[in-house]
């Protein structure tokens, strides 16, 4: 059997009311989330990440199709499938990120979780019902347009990563869109926002 070494080696990194990022074979009595060592971003100590997964599980996920762009080691997507989602499409730029997403989206056992390397939303008709984006906040503004096209009534987006100098030209770039923003959160260095199409 392969040795994997754990990016939380003997540590249990508790996230919101119900995650907790630990290695498998630390008893914990919140839902597990895993993730191989590896220098992609997503080890859940991360303001931004911490925000995304908290203001996930405000959110009904249950059934839901999901899109994590910009996923790194994943963490996201593997919340998202423990929360119930139908499908997560997950992507990133980096190719190592995608090979460690991979790596623990195995790990973990959710199998509705897809992950590959790309640098925007495939263009296709899909829709999602959920859109994740913990990036920076030039590349959501650049993907902006295209979020907007992957989403339908009532799909929520949050965004995260984004700096206090750029949030409010985020803000005004989504409610241009059709976007209604239902929370901002100011963290320490960043900004979150939650966001439903109208
Ligand atoms: C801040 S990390 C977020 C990782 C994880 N989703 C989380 O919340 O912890 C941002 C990720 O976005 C990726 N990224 C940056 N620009 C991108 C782009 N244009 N398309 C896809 N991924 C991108 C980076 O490689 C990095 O893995």
């Amino acid at each position: 059997m392969k040795q994997w070494r754990w990016k939380t080696e003997n540590k249990i990194i508790p996230i919101g009311k119900t995650f907790a990022v630990a290695p498998p074979w630390i008893e914990i009595n919140r839902i597990r989330i895993s993730l191989v060592m590896g220098s992609s971003f997503g080890t859940g100590i991360h303001e931004t990440t911490i925000s995304c997964i908290e203001e996930m599980e405000n959110i009904e996920i249950k059934g839901r199709k999901v899109l994590d762009i910009g996923t790194g080691s994943g963490i996201l997507s593997i919340a998202a499938s423990k929360l119930g989602a139908e499908e997560i499409i997950a992507f990133d730029i980096d190719p190592n990120a995608v090979y460690e997403c991979s790596q623990n989206i195995e790990l973990n056992s959710v199998k509705n979780v897809k992950c590959s390397i790309a640098s925007n939303i495939p263009q296709s008709e899909e829709k999602f019902d959920i859109i994740l984006a913990n990036i920076f906040d030039s590349a959501i503004l650049g993907m902006a347009t295209n979020i907007k096209t992957a989403s339908q009534r009532g799909t929520m987006a949050i965004l995260s990563g984004i700096s206090p100098e750029e949030s409010y030209t985020v803000k005004r770039k989504f409610i241009h869109l059709g976007f209604s923003l239902i929370k901002s959160r100011f963290l320490e260095e960043y900004v979150t926002y939650v966001l439903q199409m109208r």
